[in-house]
Formats: C-alpha cells, structure tokens, sequence
C-alpha cells in the first residue's frame, strides 16, 4: 500500500485527507516515480472547491506537478529524445494525482531533473513554466514593448516577468508591497493592485504600453482597454470569461511538452530562471498547505512533500 491524498466532496482545504491506496505497476510505456515533491497550483485548489464540473467519482485525488526519482521502468518506456528510462532517475513532470508517494506516470510526461536543480523546486515547476512559456509565444514581448503583468510575484507571473525581460521588453508588474522588493530585484517595476491601476501605470510609463499579461483577473483587462490596448494586445490565462467576452488573446488549452519542461529545468538548474518556493509541507499536512495557497498571496511556490 501507499499514501495518497483524497476527498470524499469538494470544500475547503479540510476535506482532504491521507488515504492507503494500493501501490500502482509501470505499465509499458510508463514508469512508477517515488513522488519527493509537489507544487501545488491554484487549478488545484478550484478541484477541491468544486469551482468547476468535473465527473469523475469519488474519492477524488488531488494534484498535478510532481518531482521524483523512477522506481519502476515499464516495457519501452523512453523519453522524449528516445533516450530510455532507468530506475533511479531523477524526472519532473505532470499527471492526475500526484499527491501520493508512488506515482504511475506516461514517460511521455516526464522530463530528466537536473541533478542541482533542488526537489522542491522541480516538483513546482511545471505548470507555471509550461504556461509562462505559452503565454510569452502569444504575445512576444520584445524590445520596445512595455507589458502590465498582473500577479507578477505569483508563479506563472514572476516566470513571465523573467521571460519577457530577456526577451528585451519593459515590465510593469501588479503585486502586494511584500513583494515589491522581490519584483525590483528581478528588474521588474512594481506597482500596486487595486483601484486606480490604470492611472499608476500611466504614471510610470506616460508613453503607453503595449501589452498586458493578465494572470489574476478583470482589473489588469480593464486597464490594458483603458488605456488604449486592443483585447488582441491583451492575454489573460485566468479569468476565462473575459477571453471570451471580450476577444482576448490566450495560450488556450495550450499543448504540455516534456522537452520544452526539461529545457525550462535546465535555465532554473543553471540559475538563468528563478522559481522561489516559500513552503515545503509532508503529505499530512496537505490541508495547511492549500490553505496557504488560498490565501493568494504568496512569496513562492507551496511544496508538498510525500
Ligand atoms: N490557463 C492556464 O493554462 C493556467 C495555467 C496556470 C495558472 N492559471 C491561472 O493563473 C492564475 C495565476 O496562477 P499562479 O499559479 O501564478 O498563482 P499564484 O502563484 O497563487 O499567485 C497568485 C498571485 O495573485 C496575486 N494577487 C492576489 N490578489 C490580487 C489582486 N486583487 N490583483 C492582482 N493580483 C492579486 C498575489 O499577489 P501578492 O502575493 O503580491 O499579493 C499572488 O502573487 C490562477 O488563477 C491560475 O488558475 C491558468
């Protein structure tokens, strides 16, 4: 048997808890991960609360993101170049349920961790990095470009931040004061959320900008219209409603890649990205780690730990 977390009804982060399930084989094409960590993801959370239809019966499972280390190869199971699995490998990647100590896993979902890049931090990366990358290709941001970032310390935003940067664009990016600093650090100019945000970011940037990315919801929209953007020049991954409303640009169900994972590990490994973590929480402790997360403000990643 293995541990797993589940709920028997969506709510709040108290209707989670550690169940004994039976330990999963490799099935051909796939591998069993020994689960050492796993961010978890606001999408997560709206599981949980019920925030959206979902069938499947219950007892439900919970999570997306993990990182590990292989401890069952089944028959052809290769990565993405071809190369073959082997037991001990360090991977990262994603699957349903991910919060148990013993994951079944496609290796077509999995990449190779480099060895540096810290448990935590791989087991956090996948959702955020896939979608920063996705949403970076929508609109490219490049030199000459000013972008709005909303939720710019969360982690798609801060990734995005980074990414757009490098690629030449200004960012101005909406956070709480607790993360201003954290912001400027990354060369990121910060500016508050809330009432009024159109008129602080005509303040710091007089001359326009150019783009906005939306990760929190309608306030960073209505900015982006008000102060003159076409909703093709505005992309926004959370409030769904808007996108459709409103014509706005979106990366949409975009495609999850393992080699583009593993290329996204390799910059963090190498220091090239930052993906802070703020907490790690044994699997006993999942509850308090998604309440912390529904708290939506956050200086890092929330990690479970199997
Ligand atoms: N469509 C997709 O494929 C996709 C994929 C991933 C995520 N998402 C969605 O994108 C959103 C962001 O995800 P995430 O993982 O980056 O979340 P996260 O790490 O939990 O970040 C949440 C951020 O929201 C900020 N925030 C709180 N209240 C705010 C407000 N009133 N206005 C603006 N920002 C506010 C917080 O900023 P402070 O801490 O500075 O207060 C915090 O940094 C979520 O809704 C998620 O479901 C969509």
């Amino acid at each position: 048997m293995q541990r797993a977390i589940q709920f028997d009804r969506t709510g709040g982060p108290e209707v989670l808890y550690v169940a004994e399930v039976p330990r999963p084989r490799a099935e051909a094409g796939g591998l069993v991960v020994e689960v050492r960590a796993v961010g978890i993801n606001p999408f997560d959370s709206k599981a949980r609360a019920g925030a959206f239809p979902i069938d499947d019966p219950f007892p439900r499972t919970l999570g997306t993101n993990f990182a590990g280390v292989v401890a069952e190869v089944g028959a052809d199971a290769a990565y993405w170049d071809g190369a073959p699995v082997a037991v001990g490998d360090q991977v990262l990647g994603w699957e349903m349920g991910t919060l148990r100590e013993l994951l079944a896993v496609p290796a077509s979902q999995v990449a190779r961790k480099p060895a540096d890049l810290p448990f935590d931090v791989a087991g956090a990366l996948c959702t955020p990095a896939l979608t920063a990358h996705a949403a970076i290709g929508v609109l490219n941001p490049g030199p000459g470009d000013t972008v709005l970032v909303s939720a710019a310390a969360g982690a798609v935003g801060i990734l995005y931040c980074q990414l757009a940067l490098e690629a030449g664009a200004r960012v101005i990016g909406t956070a709480g004061p607790a993360n201003h600093a954290r912001l400027r650090a990354l060369g990121v100019e910060p500016v508050e959320y809330g009432p009024g945000l159109a008129d602080r970011v005509r303040a710091l940037a007089p001359e326009g900008i150019t783009a906005v990315q939306d990760n929190y919801g309608r306030e960073a929209v209505d900015a982006g219209l008000e102060l003159g953007l076409p909703p093709g020049r505005i992309c926004a991954i959370a409030d769904h409603a808007a996108v459709a409303e409103l014509g706005l640009a979106s990366p949409g169900r975009y495609e999850r890649r393992a080699d583009v994972l593993e290329r996204l590990a390799a910059r963090v490994a190498a220091g090239e990205l930052v993906l802070p973590v703020q907490d790690v929480f044994p699997l006993d402790r999942a509850a308090d780690a998604f309440a912390l997360l529904d708290t939506r403000h956050l200086s890092g990643k929330i990690v479970v730990a199997p």
